[in-house]
Parts: C-alpha cells; structure tokens; sequence
C-alpha cells in the first residue's frame, strides 16, 4: 500500500481522532513483528472511523469479511453494545489464532464469532440481517461479496468496503486484482439500490449504504 497522503498530515489526522487502546496498540506491534503483510492492518485512523460507524449506526450485528490478526473486530466490537455480535470469516489459521489469543485478553471474546474457510461458503450459509458489514479480504472476490453480503444487510445497513483506491491502481488497472477492485467500484456506483461515498482515507474506503429492501 503506498502512502498517498503526506505523512506528516497522516501523523497529525492520527493525533486529533480516538485513539487505540493498549491492546490494540500491542496488536499493532506485534502483527508489525511477526507477520507478513503487516500493512493489511487497519491500524488507528481507520479503527477510530470503524468505531464511530458502530456507533452511529447502533449496530449490534456486524459481518466482518478478513479478521487477519483480530484489529478491525476489537475495534469494533469496543463499540457494540452489550448484546452486540461479531461474526468474521478468515481463511487462514495461523492469523486466526493470533487473533484469538488477542481476542481472549479483551472483554469481548463472547460476541466475536471466527469462521474459518474461504469467505464466499461462509457467507452462503450466514443468515441476517446484520447492521454494519466490513469487507476486507481478497480483492479478487470484491464483487462476488458485494452480491452475497447485500442481500444479508438489513435495509439502511451500511457496508463499508476497505482498499477501494489499490494504491492508485484503479485509475490504470493493470493486474487481475487491480481490475477487481475497479470492478467492484464501478458497480457499486451503478446500482442504484445503495448510496455510496468513496473516502480517500489511507487506501480508500467507501461506505455504502443499503437504501432497498428489495435485496
Ligand atoms: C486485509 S487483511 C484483513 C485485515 C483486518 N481487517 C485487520 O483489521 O487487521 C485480509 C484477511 O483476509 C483473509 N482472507 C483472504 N482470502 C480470504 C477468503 N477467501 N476467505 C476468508 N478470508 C480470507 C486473509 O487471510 C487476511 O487475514
């Protein structure tokens, strides 16, 4: 992911929004240490806007599409109330078992569901309606998710999609994943059944918002 903002500004928009609690802030560290790819963390700026869409929306039941090592779940779930729910689908163990043993130390063990394996089987065999979905797996099935997690949002349920700008490489999709994702954006923004606003905050981040309840 490259940076796209100055990362000065970056520091200072980190300094003037909430910030991550201490096991949170372990977490951080020790993906940075011990993982690959430990970018895919979402990490401060991100986490403080997870939280307060928790909150604005009242959400008490939340799909998380790519746990990797548990941020973005015990972020959010600081901002369920108390018979708020998780479920989060990752695919591989190794990041699942980090997560847990993060998840464990945190007061919110109970109301985070883990199920392992591919995504798109998971999704097929989850019942909604849910309040809030986070979408953060792999690019390459953006627009397969869209299609199977829509239909478990209740209607105003907000989906908000991380990666949506690649690192720029929307604007000139080279790469299968690049294509994806500007796939994935160009039809959001058609369907006339959400509305969508793409932020430009760390690597793109559109929050979508489900007006029908059609699907
Ligand atoms: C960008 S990371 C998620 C970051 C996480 N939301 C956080 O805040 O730290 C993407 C995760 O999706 C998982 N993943 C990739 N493909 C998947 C699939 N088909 N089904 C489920 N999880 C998948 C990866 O193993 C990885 O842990």
């Amino acid at each position: 992911m490259i940076q796209m903002i100055d990362p000065e500004l970056e520091k200072y928009a980190e300094a003037h929004s909430g910030k991550p609690n201490a096991l949170l802030q372990e977490l951080e560290t020790y993906t940075y240490e011990n993982c690959g790819q430990p970018q895919m963390v979402t990490g401060s700026l991100q986490g403080a806007l997870l939280r307060l869409l928790v909150r604005l929306t009242g959400a008490r039941n939340i799909l998380e599409i790519g746990l990797f090592t548990g941020y973005s779940a015990l972020t959010m779930a600081q901002a369920l109330p108390e018979d708020g729910k998780i479920t989060s689908c990752e695919i591989d163990k190794k990041n699942a078992a980090i997560a847990r043993s993060f998840i464990e130390r945190s007061p919110h063990s109970a109301r985070i569901d883990i199920r392992m394996g591919p995504a798109l089987q998971t999704l097929a065999n989850l019942n909604g309606p849910f309040d809030l979905a986070f979408l953060d797996a792999d690019k390459e099935n953006y627009c397969s998710y869209y299609d199977l997690v829509l239909p478990l949002l209740r209607p105003g349920g907000l989906l908000v999609a991380d990666n949506v700008l690649w690192s720029g490489k929307v604007l000139d999709p080279k790469e299968e994943t690049d294509r994806a994702i500007a796939d994935f954006n160009n039809k959001v923004v058609a369907d006339p059944d959400v509305e969508v606003v793409l932020l430009t905050l760390r690597d793109g981040v559109s929050l979508i918002q489900k007006l029908s309840t059609q699907r």
